[in-house]
Formats: structure tokens, C-alpha cells, sequence
């Protein structure tokens, strides 16, 4: 199923069954980070190179533990400590990976569309962890795994995406996936907030939480892309915490059994209070332990050729 596909760009590209086959090899891959000995061979011989032009701790991270765990060799360019800072072009950088052998380049960049051109220029597979505002499909993978593992099931869940979608790669991801698998995805957001067109995707949108939230089976928080936006698009953080941050009270509106999910990094007090973020319905850190799983999965997934499935 994977044989041909050199790389993951996107949850858009992807059919149901390549994201329940990921799914799948996570499971597995999950019981193998819970023993003592975490060390497997599946990437003997393989290199991982992780090329960030944005901070990460999470996504970069858990790429380089996967492939460790695996028994591959990973690598990490410092885009500030590297030749980039010398006026080396992305392209000129990404081939200069790939000269040295690399199998798997993992990127993320502050461009929508960055690791598609980057694909279509060097032999090793790309991984996007992140380009702009258009996806973080490895996110999304583990967002999805970490509701299947705790609802049995993706179909007909009801999944309410609460803030900043607008210039949110994961928000994006999410609804690709999320209805691609049959659930039903509520946004709540302020209207400065939300894409155009966002409808046409299939969702129920409301400029409030409390109509996104109520009988939801997951809420997930998203962060405030401060950095992503060039004019003030809501009067002050404080103001957005007042009317869609997600608190006991909000949260209470979704189903008792409600999973609470953020992609972190938090900011507390603002997207989630901390009583929500520490409460029994919080799978945050579960879903960072998840993140290890998805990514050992998918480097597997992606440098298996023919019958080595
Ligand atoms: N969720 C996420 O992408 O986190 P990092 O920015 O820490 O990788």
C-alpha cells in the first residue's frame, strides 16, 4: 500500500485506508515503546535527518526518538547553525541532504507548499512536519490514534475543534482526516478567526464554543498563532480566554466522558485552563506519548519497499 509512496505531504492526499494502515502500525508500535528494552531493527541501516526551520519540541523530538528506537541513524540540521545562515537556498540545503544518502527528510517550514517542492527535487522521502498554514499531518495522525485507542472508534464520533483555525496546520490536517474516517467535526471560533470556504469542507461552524462543544465525544484546544498573524485579529489575549477558552464549565457542556486534546505547546489560562489541562479528561501527554508511536510507524511505513512490508 505505502510501496510507491515516497512521501507524506498532507492528510489530503491520503485515503481512508493508508491513515487506518498507519493507525494500525502504531498500535503496534505503541506496545513496543511501553517495554524496558524500546530497540527494534526496523530502520537498521536508514538515516533521518530532521531539517526545522521553525522551533518544535515535540514533533522534532519524537521524529528522532522513533528513529532511534529503531535502530536508525538520525541527524539534526540547526538551520541557525548551519550553512542556511551562510545564504544557502532550502533547495540547495535539501540536496546537499540527499547527496550524503539520506533516506528520510523530516521538514518543517513557516511556507505553505515547502515540503511538496522539496519533494519533487530530492530521491529521499520527505516527511512534512508542519508548512505554514496548510497541514501538520503527523499531528493529525496522532490526534486520530489517540481518539481511537480511547473510543474504540473514529466514525460518527463528534469532535469539536475550538480557536485559532485560521492559521492553524493542524486544525487543517484534523478536518481531512477526521471526516475522511466519518466523524462529525464542530468548529467554534470567532469569525476572525476562521478560513473562508471552511463549510465546503464538510464541518458545522459556529462563532461560539459553547454551540461547538455541547455532546462532544473529543474538544480539542488549539493554540493562538500569534506569530502567524500580522494584525490584530482579536482585542487582547485576555478577551479571547473570556469568550473561547476552554474551562471546567465549557467543558462541561460536552459529553461526561469527553476527551480534552490540545496539540501543545499550552498556553495556560489562555487556550485551556490549567484545572481542565491537569483534569482526568486531559489525554495531552498521551497524546505526545502517541506522537512517538505515529512516527516510528510512519518511518517504517515510508522506507519499506515492495515485499519488505
Ligand atoms: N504540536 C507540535 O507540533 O508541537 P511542537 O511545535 O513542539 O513540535
Amino acid at each position: 500500500m505505502f510501496e510507491d509512496m515516497k512521501d507524506l505531504l498532507g492528510i489530503k492526499d491520503l485515503q481512508k485506508s493508508h491513515i487506518e494502515k498507519i493507525l494500525d502500525t502504531a498500535k503496534t508500535m505503541k506496545h513496543i515503546i511501553s517495554q524496558n528494552n524500546k530497540k527494534t531493527g526496523h530502520l537498521i541501516g536508514k538515516s533521518i535527518v530532521t531539517l526545522f526551520y521553525e522551533n518544535s519540541t515535540r514533533t522534532r523530538l519524537s521524529f528522532e526518538l522513533a528513529a532511534k528506537y529503531m535502530s536508525g541513524f538520525a541527524s539534526n540540521i540547526s538551520v541557525n547553525a548551519s550553512s542556511v545562515s551562510k545564504g544557502e537556498s532550502l533547495i540547495d540545503t535539501a540536496k546537499t541532504i540527499d547527496a550524503m544518502g539520506t533516506d528520510v527528510v523530516i521538514l518543517r517550514h513557516s511556507r505553505s507548499g515547502t515540503p511538496h517542492l522539496i519533494a519533487k527535487n530530492i530521491n529521499a522521502s520527505v516527511i512534512n512536519a508542519g508548512d505554514g498554514m496548510n497541514e501538520h499531518p503527523t499531528q493529525a495522525l496522532l490526534d486520530m490514534f489517540t481518539m481511537r485507542e480511547k473510543k474504540g472508534r473514529i466514525e460518527g464520533l463528534k469532535v469539536a475543534i475550538v480557536g485559532d483555525v485560521l492559521h492553524s496546520r493542524v486544525a487543517r490536517s484534523n478536518i481531512w482526516g477526521l471526516t475522511k474516517l466519518g466523524a462529525e467535526v464542530s468548529i467554534g471560533a470567532p469569525s476572525t478567526l476562521l478560513p473562508a470556504d471552511l463549510q465546503k469542507t464538510g464541518v458545522k461552524v459556529y462563532n461560539s464554543i459553547h454551540e461547538a462543544v455541547v455532546d462532544a465525544d473529543v474538544v480539542m484546544g488549539l493554540r493562538i498563532q500569534q506569530e502567524r498573524q500580522k494584525r490584530g485579529l482579536f482585542p487582547s489575549v485576555i478577551e479571547y480566554a473570556r469568550f473561547f477558552g476552554i474551562d471546567e464549565r465549557r467543558l462541561s457542556l460536552a459529553k461526561p466522558d469527553a476527551l480534552l486534546l490540545h496539540p501543545g505547546p499550552v498556553n495556560r489560562g489562555v487556550e485551556l485552563s490549567s484545572s481542565v489541562l491537569e483534569s482526568e479528561k486531559s489525554f495531552v501527554n498521551e497524546q505526545v506519548t502517541n506522537g512517538v508511536a505515529i512516527r516510528m510507524a510512519i518511518l517504517y511505513l515510508y522506507t519499506r519497499k515492495g515485499n519488505e512490508i
